[in-house]
């Protein structure tokens, strides 16, 4: 890949902890790659990193001024953002974090990440401590949800002495990541639709059959497909999930809901079920609350709710390619296969579920399952897991 970076246009801020000396590093081989880099420093950078090093480095003068008339008579900040294709962040410290989830703009490099339409990257590095801070995690899922690409942090020994997560991810990891994200993307174009999340089956005006679904495993592929240059449709059953930033979010309740919803949505290229969907539903909805002592509640008739994914697979204009999911407690590959075919799918992705695994979790555990074969697709976050669904798919069935 070495060519991608040829030319392309990253501005690299620089915010201040230690690990800012790997800019320098960063900066040499960025543009022994092709880049052209212009760095912008944070006012604490500075103690750590000094401006002519990155100035040499780099051949441009290095920024760290909002309000410098010299500089902006030169490139505006507006014309800065502009003139980015990437902006990445390298460090990026706690309160980095704090301020781009705040929306912050009081200082070039903020100002900058709000002014730009480019994708913009950071790699956290902190104390392990600050890192698993709820405030630092909480920013990291705002910073995710807005369409931040997040790199790292790495564990190890840190320059404290304290060993957890929170090194800065390696200057030559970076630059993958960089010319990844520049490189031509997967799904430019595609149009992809996606359920998420439960459904919820009403009994009466207060109660509900449904499941422990959140719809992170959903909305992790959603951003992962926008992220690969997807038109995305996001189907989300009720989650306490925010919809994410460039992502078509259509909200149901019912199993009925989500049907109606994909099938008005049915011409896309990839349809991926990860909706886990109520397989049945009270025959009756009472229009009351059911009353204990008047009505009997112990039996509630339940008719069997009409599957989504297999309407869409068996469709006269069928998305060029169906993924679903399967959800087991055991013979996970056995079940996941019977679902396949009877679906008519083209990929299944099989998860153990119970014991508190897959369902409400962030981390994953996945296989995928197609006609020629099984793949571990191992243990990791859903939103690398997501990342790798995808990236699989193109593989064996590209769009
Ligand atoms: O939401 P999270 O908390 O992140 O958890 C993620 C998950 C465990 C819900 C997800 O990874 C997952 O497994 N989703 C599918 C859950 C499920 O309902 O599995 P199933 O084996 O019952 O259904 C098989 C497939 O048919 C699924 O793709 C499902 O969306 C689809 N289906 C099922 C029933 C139905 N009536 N209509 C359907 O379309």
């Amino acid at each position: 890949m070495g060519y991608v970076l040829s030319n392309r246009r990253v501005i690299l801020g620089v915010t201040g902890g230690i690990a800012a000396y790997k800019a320098a590093e960063l900066v040499r081989s960025l543009t022994k790659a092709g880049a052209q880099v212009q760095v912008v420093l944070s006012e604490a950078a500075k103690a750590f990193v000094t401006p002519l090093t990155l100035q040499a480095l780099s051949g441009h003068p290095v920024r760290d001024s909002l309000l410098d008339p010299e500089a902006e008579a030169g490139m505006g900040h507006i014309e800065l953002a502009r003139w980015a294709e990437l902006i990445l962040i390298a460090p990026a410290t706690a309160d980095c974090m704090a301020r781009l989830a705040a929306g912050r703009g009081d200082d070039l490099l903020t100002t900058l990440v709000l002014a730009t339409p480019a994708p913009v990257h950071i790699a956290p590095a902190m104390n392990q401590q600050m890192w698993a801070q709820a405030s630092t995690q909480a920013n990291l899922a705002t910073l995710i949800q807005r369409g931040i690409t997040v790199h790292g942090p790495d564990a190890g020994e840190q320059a404290c002495g304290d060993v957890g997560l929170g090194r800065m991810r390696q200057p030559e990891a970076l630059q993958s990541a960089i010319e990844d994200a520049l490189a031509p993307r997967l799904f430019e174009g595609k149009r992809v639709v996606i359920t998420a999340g439960p459904t919820r089956e009403a009994i009466d005006p207060v109660r509900y059959l449904s499941n422990h679904s959140s719809g992170k495993m959903g909305y992790a592929l959603a951003c992962a497909a926008r992220d690969a240059g997807a038109r995305v449709t996001l189907i989300s059953g009720p989650t306490a999930l925010a919809m994410p930033e460039g992502v078509t979010g259509v909200s149901v309740t019912s199993a009925e809901d989500m049907l109606h919803a994909a099938l008005g949505n049915i011409e896309c290229d990839l349809f991926v079920g990860c909706a886990a969907v109520s397989d049945y539903r009270p025959r009756l909805v009472a229009e009351q609350k059911l009353k204990k002592g008047q009505q009997d509640l112990s039996q509630i008739e339940l008719i069997e709710n009409p599957d989504i994914l297999a309407q869409v697979a068996s469709h006269a204009q069928r998305p060029k390619v169906v993924i679903g999911f399967a959800a087991e407690t055991h013979q996970a590959l056995a079940h996941a296969r019977d679902k396949l075919s009877r679906k008519q799918l083209d990929a299944i992705l099989v998860n153990e579920v119970g014991d508190g695994q897959a369902f409400g979790q962030d981390d994953n555990r996945l296989h995928w399952c197609d006609a020629q074969q099984t793949l571990d697709l191992g243990q990791a976050s859903k939103i690398v897991l997501a990342q790798k669904i995808l990236s699989t798919l193109q593989e064996h069935f590209p769009l």
